[in-house]
């Protein structure tokens, strides 16, 4: 059973290493893993597939930045002739990226077999690129493995055939258990002189928040504030870095003393960055879910998620990106108000086993 495994850019490795390893397990399994080479540098890349232990690439697209149309073409354009010449009997795409879509598309089309890992999640928002690329990947999707209810019920209501939907857990969960201990032992918080409990993280990338200067604006008015009491640490991601590049906004950030820029993280150092901090700021989704297994307060800078469950059960809370409405909700963090978070179901390092498994039945037609 070969099957051809995409990742292309960072989320996707924390949720394609585990699966790989999961593998392993069946000697049935014949996995070939695919880089689309959507994200390339070595710190949005290289650095997770030497942490996570995830095996070379068989093959790397190499296509890199570019507009949506552009990059989700270029890729559908180097996949069709892999595909063509591997003849998989199924193509494995993770989260809602559009190496997701790209990837997903051009099997379907080859008449192979396409498997969605985290499907069903929905923000309900259109304007979100992630929204579009989930929605359309789950609608061409022939098995649909799911992190939590929500997202179960939103490809029932959607009409995706029950025989196709298991609520199998996280994968991005999985690699967070497993990396824990390592990610213990980094040295992050000397580095940059900080104690257990002393600080904020924070992450932004999302197009709303930081490809319109107005709304980028209104986030710093509360990150000012909040940076003079609790020092904030900022992995900052290549699309946010671009923007403040030499931008009013840019001089802005620089004015603020304890608004720590620093480059993006590795998976461990952040992981430990993430488990030390007082609270954690994001607009990112996995991170909504890996400060819920951490028990970590995260305030969500957006006006919706696709995760619910990290905030009906988790350490999340969605306060959107208005200022007082930010501040207040740190506030209440800071005073400790807020209940002890709680491990959704079956978040517990094992949904890669589940999805190995469940793969081997379904597809092993030939027995
Ligand atoms: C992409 C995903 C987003 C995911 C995010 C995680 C889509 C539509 N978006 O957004 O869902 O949350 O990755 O990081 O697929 N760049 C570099 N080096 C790199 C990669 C990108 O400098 O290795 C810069 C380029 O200037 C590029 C920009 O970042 O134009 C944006 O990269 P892109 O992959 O288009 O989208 P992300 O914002 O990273």
């Amino acid at each position: 059973m070969k099957i051809v495994n995409v990742a292309g850019a960072r989320p996707n490795f924390m949720k394609i290493a585990p699966l790989m390893a999961a593998f392993e397990a069946y000697p049935r399994i014949e996995p070939l893993l695919v880089h689309t080479g959507q994200h390339y540098d070595g710190r949005m890349s290289g650095l997770f597939f030497s942490q996570l232990g995830i095996p070379e690439p068989d093959i790397n697209l190499g296509v890199g930045s570019a507009g949506h149309a552009a990059q989700t073409a270029g890729i559908m354009k180097a996949f069709e002739p892999v595909l063509l010449e591997r003849r998989p009997d199924a193509v494995l795409v993770v989260g809602d990226v559009n190496s997701t879509i790209a990837c997903g598309l051009v099997a379907v089309k080859l008449g192979i077999k396409l498997i969605h890992v985290e499907a069903g999640l929905r923000s309900f928002d259109r304007a979100m690129p992630e929204e579009i690329n989930r929605v359309l990947t789950d609608a061409i999707s022939d098995l649909l493995f799911c992190t939590e209810q929500s997202a179960v019920n939103n490809l029932r209501r959607e009409g995706i055939a029950e025989e196709k939907i298991f609520l199998v857990g996280n994968v991005m969960i999985d690699t967070l258990r497993r990396n824990r201990a390592k990610a213990d032992e980094s040295k992050i918080l000397q580095e940059l002189h900080l104690s257990p409990g002393g600080y904020a993280v924070l992450t932004l990338h999302r197009p709303s928040n930081v490809d319109d200067p107005a709304a980028l604006a209104r986030l710093l008015d509360a990150l000012e504030t909040i940076q003079k009491e609790l020092p904030i640490i900022f992995p900052i991601h290549p699309r946010t870095r671009k923007n403040l590049a030499g931008s009013p906004l840019g001089k802005r950030v620089k004015t603020m003393a304890n608004l720590r820029m620093i480059a993006p993280a590795g998976y461990l150092d952040f992981l430990k960055l993430m488990s030390q901090a007082r609270l954690v700021l994001t607009d990112s989704g996995g991170i909504q879910e890996e400060t819920t297994i951490l028990q970590v307060p995260c305030l969500t800078l957006r006006e919706n998620t696709e995760r619910p469950v990290t905030a009906e059960l988790g350490s999340n809370r969605i306060v959107g990106t208005d200022p007082g409405r930010i501040l207040a909700a740190y506030r209440d963090t800071m005073e400790g108000r807020g209940r002890k978070p709680q491990t959704p179901p079956l978040w517990d390092g094992h949904a890669a086993e589940r999805i190995a498994g469940i793969l081997v039945e379904n597809l092993g037609s030939d027995g």
